[in-house]
């Protein structure tokens, strides 16, 4: 009895190091980036959950490179994940989309189509190319110079109005659902007004962010649990529109989600066309849209604060276009917007600080070599673009607010390394946007608004807890969506 009972302990032992070994050291046709795996089974997410309240590199990231150099193994949830802080390697990745390496939303989507190989390939192609025409045909810069602009202008001023009214406001919340309201007004008619409640779906959507920085433990009570609540209910909302909308033709307005209906409605419609992708798709773009902007327009009004000369020169552009016009309360035009050339320096420099998109996420089609090291097929790759926002090399003194250094940035070196809204084959169909509403949100603020940061460290927090990414948890995942849309 005992010695049976010794050796199945025997066995169990033997067993247990053999999976803490294997766990450890990875199958590999060649030789793995170094670095460490971590604990079995959570791997090293307990490090990388840790928010970073500075500028710099996450800590996590930091240590490592300093540890094993710019690109090293590790392992998240479970998952075995490579890396990299190269900027040859991100840019290789970025180029080879697709043969390479494919992005991995595509675990959610890929019930949607069982192809493999080639046709899996081009039929991602194709919902990329869907996804990049119905961003562009309501968010382009066509559509901006064509109408949007005005009514921008108008949303930001009342926006601003309602603000000055209150005490105080949490930019990045407030910002949120500011864009919110406004994307979803353009999208499918959404009306924030129309409801006084507590109960707004704004704020459902824009406390979505939370989820992405908490740990998956669907437990009653944590922030992950309530996460998880609130978007059930944004889903369930949107789905509502979609059915209502469907069932009262004559509310047609030729907005996004009638365009999306008539496209579902096509005898020989795209194969991926269904409720759920139209409501993913409509769900990433709103996500993308408040949560960069809110984001980028936090921490620019934090480093204005901090830095009053650049400040001056901002507010001095801005007073400029009033003086040249005729007539001062004229709308904003798009001339003027291009003219503003100072702004958009600092909010390039802000996007280069603030890294909208910190790291992509893809996976390995097939074992790729890079410089002596080997990644497996299969695993993820992550690579770290905002390492190159703070390159010594390309940016002088990288953690200093200085606008004015891109009044002579080398064009060629800013395309390899300023990937602000992700990079590779797709620019952001959303940039200019994005763009254009922070110049116009600073235009109308600096030149009919003063405003004082208090509690400037909750600011700083709040802004720069998503400054890092959790790989895993839930199902669709809005970060990665984000990039659907670039
Ligand atoms: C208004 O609030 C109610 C109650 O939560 C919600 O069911 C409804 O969808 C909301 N409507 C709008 C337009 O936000
Ligand atoms: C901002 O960055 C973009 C690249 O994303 C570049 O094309 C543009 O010239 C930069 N703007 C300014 C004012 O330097």
């Amino acid at each position: 009895m005992w010695t049976i009972g010794l050796c199945v302990v025997a066995l169990l032992v033997i067993y247990c190091t053999h999976l803490v070994r294997k766990w450890k050291n990875p199958s590999c046709n060649g030789v793995l980036p170094p670095g460490s795996m971590g604990l079995p089974l959570i791997g090293e997410t307990l490090h990388l959950i840790i928010p970073s309240y500075s500028l710099d590199l996450h800590p996590f990231i930091k240590k490592r490179i300093q540890r094993f150099g710019p690109i090293f193994r590790t392992n998240i949830l479970g998952r075995p994940v490579v890396v990299s802080t190269d900027p040859e390697l991100n840019h290789l990745i970025l180029q080879q989309e697709g043969k390479l390496v494919e992005m991995w939303y595509l675990d959610t989507f890929s019930k949607l189509f069982n192809q493999e190989g080639e046709s899996r390939t081009s039929a991602v192609g194709v919902i990329h190319k869907y996804i990049r025409s119905l961003s562009l045909t309501h968010f382009g810069v066509e559509t901006l110079k064509k109408g949007l602009l005005p009514e921008i202008e108008d949303m930001i001023k009342k926006t601003l109005q309602m603000w000055s009214t209150q005490e105080s406001i949490e930019v990045k919340y407030g910002s949120a659902v500011m864009v919110f309201n406004y994307i979803a007004k353009h999208m499918f008619g959404y009306d924030d007004s129309e409801n006084t409640s507590e109960d707004k779906i704004s704020e459902k959507f824009t406390k979505i962010s939370e989820f992405l920085m908490s740990i998956p433990l669907n437990v009653p009570g944590t922030t992950y649990h309530k996460c998880l609540k609130d978007r059930e209910k944004a889903t369930k909302f949107l789905k509502d529109k979609l059915e209502e909308r469907r069932n009262s033709p004559d509310m047609y307005r030729g907005d996004l989600l009638d365009q999306v209906i008539a496209d579902l409605n096509k005898e020989d419609k795209e194969k991926f066309l269904s409720d759920d992708f139209i409501i993913a798709v409509i769900f990433g773009l709103l996500f993308a849209g408040f949560e960069s902007v809110s984001k980028i327009l936090t921490l620019t009004l934090k480093l204005l604060a901090d830095h009053p000369s650049v400040l001056q020169e901002l507010i001095a552009e801005h007073e400029g276009i009033l003086k040249n016009r005729r007539n001062s309360d004229s709308v904003l035009t798009w001339d003027e917007y291009k003219s503003m050339t100072f702004t958009l320096q600092v909010i390039n420099e802000s996007l280069r600080l603030g890294n909208g998109a910190p790291g992509l996420l893809r996976r390995a089609l097939k074992d790729i070599e890079f410089k002596g090291f080997t990644i497996p097929a299969g695993w993820i790759i992550m690579a770290v673009t905002s390492a190159s926002h703070l390159n010594p090399d390309v940016y002088k003194d990288p953690l200093a607010f200085n606008p004015a250094r891109w009044k002579d940035m080398d064009p060629y070196l800013v395309s390899k390394n300023f990937m602000p809204f992700s990079g590779g084959t797709r620019q952001c169909a959303g940039a200019e946007f994005s763009k254009l509403l922070m110049a116009t949100f600073l235009h109308v603020l600096l030149t009919k608004y003063e405003y004082v940061p208090v509690f400037v460290a909750g600011l700083l927090m709040a802004f720069l807890d998503l400054n890092f990414l959790i790989i895993g948890g839930p199902e669709s995942r809005e970060d990665e969506l984000f990039e659907v849309l670039c």
